[in-house]
């Protein structure tokens, strides 16, 4: 009997320590715990600022400073987070997008940001998704000739200026096969090309283009497929001002009808006030008086693009203001208000100037980010400046 109570006791005791220990264990478990979420709590939140800080410096001017887009898309965009996984922004942050003014910020691409920038940012753009609103973006029409420019820049070096091949090695044998080839194309069909482009063929030195275009961009493409399919020729899209200095250099040379030539192609998307001098300037080729029209030419061409002032403050207040302060009185960019470049160029030099940028500075090229007759109405509002 007492040695039974004994072991009763002794089990008691036992199960008391038992349960202390698991006690103080459990809690030791449960700091523990506490402390692994603090401290990746503590990272995050690190990173978080770090993301912050850079997407502040970086990033506000064109994307806005709560994301909401201004020259570049919303990045606070409920679909767009919904559907991008971190790494598809990491890829676009890291390559940049060609054709574009979005520059490529991984140090592999020759920008500033580390990888772990790059995660810092991206997981700053997170942060956005819980309040993003939907932004509701126009339908997008793919274009040919959009096409055409973009392959004039990004995919020609292989496959050849129009996609028809010839690109040699030092071997002699061809960097790429011909793309813009009827045959070839009507065996393959849009699906296919699109596979092949988004997801390359790494093995054969056709670069993974899926995470460097953007969606749109290969709509682009698959429409100059398309029209390549069915036999035409597509132009690369020209600006009214690109193809006003053709007509001019035609002039020069004497030849009325290559100058007829361009303005054909410019007199339909041309706009604006010196819309009707085309049709004066026509009429003198057409006569044979080819020195007035290339006297008025080299008006028009000095003159173009003239664009509407009233229009072009808003479009300033949203493109150039974050840079250049809505006063015109300068920020990370240049004072406008009053500038002498904008007094000593024209506005096909002003023109000029916005679409490529100038290289190394803030100021980037807004080819492709406003439309012409967008950029003619800003320089129109900047002159209002000047006086
Ligand atoms: C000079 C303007 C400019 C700057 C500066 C810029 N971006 Fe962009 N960004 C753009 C444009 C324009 C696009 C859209 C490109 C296109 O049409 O595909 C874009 C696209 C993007 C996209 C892809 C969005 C989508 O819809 O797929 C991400 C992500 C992005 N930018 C992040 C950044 C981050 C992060 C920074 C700063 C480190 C930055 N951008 C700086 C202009 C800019
Ligand atoms: C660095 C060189 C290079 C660049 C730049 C390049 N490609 Fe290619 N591409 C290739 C090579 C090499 C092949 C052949 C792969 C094979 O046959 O397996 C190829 C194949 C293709 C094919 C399949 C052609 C066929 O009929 O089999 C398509 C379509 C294509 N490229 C489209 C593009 C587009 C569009 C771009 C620009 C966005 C582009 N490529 C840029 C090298 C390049
Ligand atoms: C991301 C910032 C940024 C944005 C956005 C921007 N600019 Fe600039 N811009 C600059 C910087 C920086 C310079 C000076 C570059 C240099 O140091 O040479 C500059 C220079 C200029 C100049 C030349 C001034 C001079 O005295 O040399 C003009 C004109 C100009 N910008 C017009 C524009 C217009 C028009 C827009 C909108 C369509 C615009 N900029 C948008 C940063 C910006």
């Amino acid at each position: 009997m007492l040695k039974n109570e004994n072991y009763n006791k002794q089990l008691l005791i036992g199960l008391i320590i038992t349960l202390v220990l698991l006690a103080s264990f459990s809690f030791m478990l449960f700091d523990e715990d506490g402390r692994i979420v603090e401290s990746t709590e503590h990272q995050d939140k690190e990173s978080l600022l770090h993301g912050r800080e850079l997407f502040v410096e970086n990033c506000t001017s064109c994307h806005g400073t709560r994301g909401e887009g201004i020259v570049g898309p919303a990045l606070n965009d409920k679909i767009l987070l919904e559907e991008a996984s971190d790494g598809v922004l990491f890829a676009s942050i890291q390559a940049g997008r060609p054709n574009t003014t979005m520059p490529a910020w991984g140090q592999a691409y020759g920008g500033a940001l580390t990888d772990e920038d790059i995660h810092a940012v991206v997981s700053f753009i997170r942060a956005f998704e819980a309040n993003a609103p939907e932004v509701i973006v126009d339908e997008f029409i793919p274009s040919a000739s959009r096409g055409a420019s973009l392959f004039a820049n990004t995919c020609f070096s292989c496959h050849g200026e129009n996609g028809l091949g010839g690109v040699e090695n030092a071997d002699g044998t061809e960097v790429a096969p011909a793309i813009n080839d009827t045959a070839t194309l009507k065996k393959n069909n849009n699906d296919w090309y699109e596979q092949v482009i988004v997801n390359g063929l790494p093995a054969s030195g056709m670069p993974i283009w899926g995470q460097t275009l953007s969606n749109n961009q290969v709509e682009d493409l698959i429409a100059l497929i398309e029209a390549w399919r069915a036999g035409e020729d597509v132009a690369p899209e020209a600006t009214v001002a690109q193809m006003l200095n053709s007509a001019h250099f035609s002039l020069e040379q004497s030849d009325g009808e290559n100058a007829l030539f361009y303005m054909d192609r410019a007199q339909p998307i041309a706009f604006g006030p010196l819309l009707g001098d085309f049709d004066s300037i026509r009429t003198d080729i057409e006569s044979g008086k080819t020195k007035d029209a290339l006297a008025a030419m080299t008006e028009l061409r000095n003159a173009w693009p003239t664009g509407d002032a009233e229009a072009g403050e808003p479009l300033y207040q949203e493109a150039c203001a974050g840079c250049h302060g809505s006063e015109g009185q300068g920020g990370v960019g240049r004072k406008l208000k009053p500038n002498d470049f904008i007094q000593e160029n024209t506005n096909a030099d002003l023109f000029a100037f916005t679409l490529v940028g100038r290289e190394g500075t803030a100021m980037r090229a807004f080819d492709g980010v406003l439309t012409e007759a967008q950029l003619a109405d800003i320089i129109s509002f900047l002159r209002t400046w000047q006086e």
